[in-house]
């Protein structure tokens, strides 16, 4: 039974039921009793396992599900939700994450191009205005679901044609001895247009994560702007901090 499984409620303490169902699953979540996109018993079957009003389970779920920890699928019901931890320090390709924790990177394209730099990107790639570029729009999905939308600028140098990218654009630099060795990045939050959303589906005005990241080969030339517009449901950026001595 589930409740055998999440170890029930305390029952003991005055916390609200809702907080006491929250605090239970929260816990299972941790200990990873409950997994990655396992899915909860129907609200109905859990109400009635623990003894507890609809209501109270649904307010407890719908709390969780705002914390992150639980997303719904129309039609499928409530999951635990399949973060993706994503280490700040590592200089790695959104394949590479992907492939390092198991699950199976696609890519739809939206568009792929060539063109010259604007002004604005002649400044953050350092490149003389009219200098050729690369422009690459994507969905990148894991294991069939939207995780990201990326804008990528990539100097001409770097790529024979715009065709050579697969499915990794690292991987296209890599063959052609271009691939990034060190990057800028950064992170702010943003509420997704209602073009994005779509893109990605999830409701508009969810909020979700802009990653830039400016990437430079070893002599120092910039060779990527990439615009990562990730959902906020779906990434956890994780830093290793070190004291200084
Ligand atoms: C991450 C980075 C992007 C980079 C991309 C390359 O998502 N934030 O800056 O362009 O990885 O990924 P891939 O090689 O899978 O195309």
């Amino acid at each position: 039974m589930f409740s055998e499984r999440i170890g029930g409620l305390a029952g003991d303490d005055h916390a609200p039921l809702y907080k006491q169902l929250q605090r239970a699953l929260r816990e299972a979540i941790q200990k990873k009793v409950l997994g990655p996109d396992d899915a909860l018993p129907a609200e109905r079957d859990m109400a009635e396992e623990f003894n507890i009003s609809r209501i109270t389970v649904r307010k407890a779920l719908d709390g969780l599900v705002s914390e992150g920890l639980l997303t719904r699928r129309q039609g499928a019901g409530t999951f635990v939700a399949a973060r993706v931890e994503k280490s700040f320090s590592k200089l790695t390709s959104f394949t590479e994450d992907m492939i390092s924790r198991g699950r199976v990177p696609r890519s739809e394209w939206i568009s792929k191009a060539m063109g010259a730099v604007t002004p604005e990107e002649s400044l953050t790639l350092g490149l003389s205005p009219g200098t050729p570029v690369f422009r690459f729009a994507r969905i990148r999905y894991a294991d069939g679901a939207p995780m990201a939308l990326e804008y990528s600028t990539v100097a001409g140098f770097a790529l024979p044609s715009a065709e050579v990218v697969g499915v990794s654009l690292y991987e296209a630099l890599e063959a052609t001895g271009h691939r990034p060795a060190r990057a800028l990045q950064r992170l702010r939050a943003v509420l997704f247009t209602a073009e994005q959303a779509e893109l990605l589906g999830v409701p508009v005005k969810d909020a979700g994560l802009l990653i830039e990241r400016r990437s430079f080969l070893p002599d120092g030339r910039a060779v990527e702007v990439t615009q990562s517009y990730y959902r906020g449901d779906a990434y956890d950026f994780v830093a290793e901090l070190n004291a200084l001595s």
